[in-house]
């Protein structure tokens, strides 16, 4: 054989070995928890053929407690780029046969590097982590790691969509990067995430929690809000995390791609004439207008388990790509509280930086009272959303099917929020509150005198404060058309170094 056979087999050897991260045996363990590997998820991420590997054969650098014995190529975490549908993602998969996946100096390196990469030439970021957290034996390099890490994920924010799936354990100052991104994604019974585990929380608390109570996927996407998406499977995850870049540009320059679609621009729904209920109590679901109105009835829903008072998700008119944020009048009559108030704040922000048009459905009967959202501070968490959408810049289209209350109404995407196009159903009713509690504080007027007064569109429409009366039916064609006349609508906030919404 020559040298340079001999160097080639040396380096299919090293890369063979290299792709068995811990070897067949810590494969096994990983496959035994129902889990995959990173180079399995990566496979199942990617266009075929497409992943570029990076750092193959970086290691660390470690000789503490007998680590210097040991030195896996990869250490930890597999990292590239590649493309999903056609287009580029920068990626970081973390193994969980290397040291538990934990994060070591160099694996930081590694992730750092793919994360300057997706904001130099502007492509999503994605994680799948799967991690023990800090690599014990390293110390503070390891925390220096974490922080690297983290100043990437701000400094990326708003430029380029950032993306985490947990498929493993996420514990520690650990879970503070997905955080950080735009949306986490959980998969049940495999992942968790918490600042301090099962076992102290028992010692400082005495409570007594399974990881899955405290931190599973489940609990996540329900009760926390900390997760956006909570998957039955890793496959169900992946297929999840490929659905919602379809919805996404690239990078906050462009905007996200146009998808044809043979659903008719101007069809009528007229289901739709009928949908609200004759008695203004009665609830009707909000999903069933926003499944007839976009194309092919195809709504992406984010944060589903989580203030189902509010939804939020993303669709298409005539192809193009829109964030959806409703007012669910079958959930609490769809109050805005607290978490709602969240939930649907973070998703306009997220909108606005990635060039999204906002598509607003209002029917809210105002904040939810009592001690419960006041101590929580309701007034901050509400004017998040307010502040949320005053401070957008992408097209906003307002529909107000029903009721629009008080500062409810001025919060979900008013025209002195600067909302762009704002219509109303025949069955709005835009006031400062309901005719039963303005009858009670007034005294002199009587219901009936203040809901034909009120409960109507006409007073807003009258006064400029919405745009026009449209027939539930042809909602479909009204916002397609509003959204097409705001496709190249520019506006600037004034300069600043950033702004100070209320946390
Ligand atoms: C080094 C680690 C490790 C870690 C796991 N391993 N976590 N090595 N540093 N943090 C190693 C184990 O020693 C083991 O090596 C292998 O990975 C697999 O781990 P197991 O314990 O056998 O697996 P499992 O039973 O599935 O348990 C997984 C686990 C557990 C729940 C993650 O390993 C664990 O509790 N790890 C520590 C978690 C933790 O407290 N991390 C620090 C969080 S604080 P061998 O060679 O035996 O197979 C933190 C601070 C971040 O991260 C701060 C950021 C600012």
């Amino acid at each position: 054989m020559s040298i340079q056979s001999d160097n080639i087999q040396k380096l299919v050897e090293r890369r063979a070995k290299a792709r068995l991260g811990g070897g067949e045996k810590r494969i096994e363990a990983q496959h035994a928890k129902g889990k995959k590997t990173a180079r399995e998820r990566l496979e199942l991420l990617l266009d075929p053929g497409s992943f570029e590997e990076f750092d193959m054969f970086m290691q660390h650098r470690c000789t503490n407690f007998g680590m210097e014995a040991s030195h896996p190529d990869g250490d930890g975490v597999v990292t590239g780029c590649g493309t999903i549908e056609g287009r580029l993602v920068y990626v970081f998969a973390q193994d969980f046969t290397v040291s538990g996946g934990s994060l070591s100096k160099t694996m930081s390196e590694k992730i750092c590097k793919v994360q300057e990469l997706a904001l130099q030439n502007g492509a999503p970021c994605i994680g799948l982590n799967d991690s023990g957290g800090a690599r014990i034996q390293e110390g503070i390099d390891a925390l220096a790691g974490y922080g690297e890490i983290f100043e990437r994920n701000i400094l990326s924010s708003g430029v380029v969509p950032q993306i985490s799936c947990i498929m493993g354990p996420c514990a520690g100052g650990a879970v503070y990067s997905p955080a950080l991104t735009d949306f986490t994604l959980m998969v049940k019974n495999t992942s968790y995430m918490f600042l301090t585990g099962p076992a102290v929380v028992k010692s400082v608390t005495g409570e007594e929690v399974s990881q899955e109570e405290l931190g599973g996927a489940s609990v996540h996407a329900s009760k926390s809000g900390v997760a956006h998406f909570a998957a039955e499977n890793e496959e169900e995850a992946i297929d999840t995390l490929k659905t919602l870049l379809s919805y996404l540009p690239q990078n906050n320059l462009e905007t996200a791609p146009l998808k044809e679609t043979s659903d008719p621009v101007n069809r009528m729904e007229d289901a739709l004439n009928s949908i609200v209920p004759d008695n203004p109590n009665k609830a009707y679901d909000m999903y069933k207008v926003i499944g007839s109105i976009v194309d092919e009835g195809a709504f992406f829903e984010v944060h589903k388990e989580f203030a189902k008072n509010i939804i939020v998700g993303f669709a298409r008119f005539n192809g193009r790509s829109v964030g959806i944020v409703g007012n669910q009048p079958a959930v609490l009559a769809g109050v805005l509280d607290i978490n709602a108030s969240r939930k649907a704040a973070r998703f306009v922000r997220f909108c606005d930086a990635f060039n999204i048009p906002l598509v607003t459905l209002v029917d809210v009967p105002g904040f939810l009272p009592g001690t419960q959202q006041e101590y929580g501070a309701i007034i901050t968490n509400g004017a998040k959303l307010l502040y949320a959408y005053g401070e957008a810049t992408v097209p906003k289209v307002t529909v107000t099917l029903r009721k629009g209350y008080g500062g409810a109404h001025i919060v979900m995407s008013c025209k002195q929020l600067r909302g762009d196009i704002n219509y109303a159903w025949p069955s709005a009713e835009i006031a400062v509150m309901g005719a039963k509690g303005a009858v009670g504080i007034l005294k002199n007027i009587t219901e009936e005198e203040y809901k034909e007064l009120f409960s109507n569109p006409y007073q807003a429409a009258q006064k400029g404060y919405i745009d026009d009366v449209i027939e539930p039916r042809n909602t479909r064609f009204r916002v397609i058309r509003a959204l097409e006349q705001l496709a190249g609508k520019r506006q600037e906030l004034p300069a600043k170094k950033h702004d100070n919404l209320p946390l």
